[in-house]
């Protein structure tokens, strides 16, 4: 584990990504020879997370993909092989739009719209739109999301009405289900799309609504009507992902479901070995060692809980490295029971990597 002070400068992007490749030299038959992900991600200590699963004493593994914001030019070679577009504190609107509904992004002004535009100028480069791009757009794995989260966390944390947020939902959906369907029509056929998580058991979220009245928390001490409002999302998108598939019935969109995998932590936290559920780590104050003007990372302050490992929590906003692991591990277990054929597609060699890409921001 990590130490909180080599981890203090870096706020690391999350996403989570399966490269189940073993080099764009090599693509085999069945299994993805790319992978594409779009979204906000989670922010973890920084480190480069390796899991397994065992499952058949072999070893899963996400790999690491290059981060395509702040990439220099020389890298976009590797690119083909995937790359991650998303971005810390990414919308799935756009921030002229938020804007314009008073709500203004606290860390980026990118949002989904523009991930999907760097990638289809990206597109190019990769493929010739003669001949292979839909080729290589139909051998990869699309990982959309979890995006939208932001939209919903700026403003519940900048005091906008539920009401208006609510309002923001299906607009979200929206983003999301087309840029899919835009992904589709490039020639895409294989989807994880991760829902949101729950929002209210966020420290950070729980923080400014401190002090609600004590019906409002259910037994993990998280905010009921918070967590509503990501199982709304969850829904909606749900319900428009059915849409999708029966739309496109050669397309395989697999949704992810986040919000019950991380319930079932909160539930039986000691199941999973956590001692702490709704505090950050990584913080200082109240109730939920969180405060927005001395928050984890902001210098010279370095508060951080001696073992991480025992938080679910990282920052307030994001999930330690030991919760992401777990959460990862629900990630590998969906996809292979969505394509059962995938783990035999796909050469053992090939599944042995299992790792969390992230990219490095260096500002929060
Ligand atoms: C921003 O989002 C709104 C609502 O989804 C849309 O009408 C508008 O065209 C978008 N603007 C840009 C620049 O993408
Ligand atoms: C985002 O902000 C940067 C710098 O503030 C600006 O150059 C860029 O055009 C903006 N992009 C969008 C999509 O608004």
């Amino acid at each position: 584990m990590a130490s909180c002070s080599s981890l203090k400068q870096h706020f690391f992007v999350i996403i989570f990504v399966f490269l189940i490749i073993t080099g764009i030299s090599s693509p085999v038959n069945g299994c993805f020879t790319s992978i594409f992900s779009f979204g906000d991600s989670l922010t973890d200590t920084g480190n480069l997370l390796e899991i397994s699963v065992s499952e058949s004493a072999e070893a899963l593994g996400f790999s690491l993909l290059p981060p395509f914001y702040g990439s220099k030019n020389g890298r976009w070679k590797e690119f083909q092989k995937g790359v991650n577009f998303a971005v810390a504190g990414a919308t799935a609107l756009n921030s002229s739009f938020l804007a314009e509904q008073g709500i203004h992004s606290v860390s980026t002004n990118i949002s989904l719209g523009v991930e999907l535009n760097s990638f289809k100028k990206l597109l190019p480069s990769l493929c010739s739109p003669s001949s292979n791009c839909r080729e290589l757009l139909r051998n990869s794995l699309i990982v959309m999301g979890e995006i939208g989260g932001n939209d919903y966390n700026h403003p519940f944390l900048q005091g906008e009405n539920t009401e208006k947020i609510l309002q923001l939902v299906p607009l979200v959906v929206d983003v999301i289900t087309s840029s899919i369907n835009e992904l589709i029509e490039l020639g895409a056929e294989t989807f994880l799309v991760p829902g949101n998580f729950p929002n209210g058991c966020s420290p950070s979220l729980l923080t400014n609504f401190q002090g609600s009245s004590k019906d409002k928390y259910d037994s993990t001490g998280c905010l009921t009507w918070l967590n509503k409002f990501s199982q709304h999302h969850n829904r909606l998108l749900q319900n428009e992902l059915e849409k999708l598939r029966n739309r496109h019935p050669n397309v395989n969109i697999i949704y992810v479901d986040y919000y019950s995998f991380t319930m079932r932590i909160y539930r039986s936290p000691e199941q999973f070995g956590f001692k702490e559920t709704v505090k950050a780590c990584c913080g200082m104050g109240g109730p939920y060692n969180y405060d927005p003007s001395k928050s984890c990372g902001y210098p010279p302050l370095e508060r951080c809980c001696s073992d991480p490992s025992s938080y679910i929590n990282w920052d307030g906003f994001h999930y330690t490295e030991a919760a992401n692991r777990w959460i990862a591990s629900v990630v590998v277990e969906e996809l292979m029971s969505a394509i059962p054929g995938l783990k035999n597609l796909c050469p053992t060699s090939a599944i042995n990597k299992l790792r969390i890409p992230y990219q490095h921001k260096s500002t929060f």
